[in-house]
């Protein structure tokens, strides 16, 4: 038995605000924010939705694709930093409930941008043991309800938007699934890039300090980290699948930052081809970003049945981690 991926579903707010638009808000240029990103234009939450709106239209586009009913679903795991609620209950809940998944056990995870990794991860364990036949993993990022509109370094690069997919047993010869995955956490780097309050340390009280409320960021030293393990994601999972580079029809990495993956491609002499690049569009949506991609590829005709796909990403906590997937 497998875990394969059986339909993947996304959603990207209509709202649009170009890097022109934010120029007029803030000191910055289209041109900086090209050159040092690849970022054109972001997605923005419409007035009075939450993280748990869009993921619900993403996920009945995966359910649909996959044709799976949500009765059929056993668990849904939802990777957000934006949940709808800052505690309780979580926003695998709600849409467990809007769903009508009345089977369904619901939990939230923590992982940054590397969530939706993380969630095929734990699913795709969940169904080898036995268990569980259908997991939807969601990743849903409102990341502009916690982004300082007047801070040039973080507000240029984030962008909302959900993607979903469900992970079901395959009982078939065609070892079409998750073949291999790799998970880790550098704790010690969790300071470059939080949101300070809210929780028990830093509850919210009146009249703190706006700044500690919104995503905090050290970007060179979040950049460094994501070029060094952007190389260890490929060279480790490669290794553990005694594949070579040649099998791999796409690599699909977080997008966070175009620069990163040059870097990262150059340091191991990958063609930029082979990686699937949308940032320009989206710029970064966090635990949606890869699952969005992935729906755009198979729009665009780029993902067929056997393709092997290397799938990274890295972010808060700090964390990181990869996927090797037959399509
Ligand atoms: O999903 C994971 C989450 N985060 C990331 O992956 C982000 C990782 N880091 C990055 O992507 C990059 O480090 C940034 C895009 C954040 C910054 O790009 P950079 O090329 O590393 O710029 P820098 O930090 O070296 O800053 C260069 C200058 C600074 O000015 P000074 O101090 O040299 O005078 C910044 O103040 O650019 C300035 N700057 C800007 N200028 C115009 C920073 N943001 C902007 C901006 N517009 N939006």
């Amino acid at each position: 038995m497998i875990a394969e991926i059986r339909g993947i579903g996304s959603f990207v707010p209509e709202k649009i605000i170009t890097n022109e638009e934010l120029a007029q808000t803030v000191d910055t240029t289209d041109g900086w924010i090209r050159e040092h990103t690849g970022i054109e234009k972001r997605r923005i939450i419409a007035p009075g939705e939450a993280a748990s709106d869009m993921a619900i239209r993403a996920a009945r586009m995966a359910l649909e694709r996959a044709q799976v009913g949500p009765e059929e679903l056993d668990l849904i795991i939802t990777a957000t930093a934006t949940p709808d609620y800052s505690n309780f209950p979580a926003t695998a809940c709600l849409i467990q409930h809007e769903l009508g998944a009345e089977h369904s056990g619901a939990f939230d995870l923590a992982a940054g941008c590397t969530g939706f990794i993380y969630g095929l991860s734990v699913a795709r364990g969940m169904i080898l043991a036995g268990d569980y036949r259908n997991i939807l993993v969601v990743g849903t990022e409102a990341l502009s309800r916690i982004t300082n509109w007047q801070d040039r370094n973080t507000c240029v690069l984030f962008g909302d938007g959900a993607g979903a997919a469900v992970v079901s047993a395959n009982n078939n010869q065609d070892n079409r699934g998750i073949l291999q995955t790799m998970l880790r956490s550098e704790g010690a780097g969790g300071e470059h890039l939080m949101r300070r309050a809210g929780g028990s340390r830093m509850p919210f009280t009146p009249g703190m300090d706006p700044a500690e409320t919104f995503i905090s960021m050290n970007g060179r030293r979040v950049y460094g980290f994501a070029v060094r393990v952007c190389t260890i994601l490929i060279n480790s999972l490669l290794r553990k699948a005694n594949l070579h580079l040649r099998d791999i029809k796409h690599i699909v990495p977080h997008q966070a930052n175009e620069r990163i993956i040059q870097a990262a491609a150059e340091r191991l002499s990958i063609s930029l081809d082979k990686f699937y690049l949308n940032i320009a569009e989206y710029a970064n949506t966090s635990s949606a970003s890869i699952p969005i991609a992935l729906r755009e590829m198979e729009e665009k005709d780029l993902l067929h049945k056997g393709d092997l796909i290397l799938t990274l990403a890295f972010g808060a906590g700090l964390t990181y981690g990869g996927l090797l997937i037959r399509w």
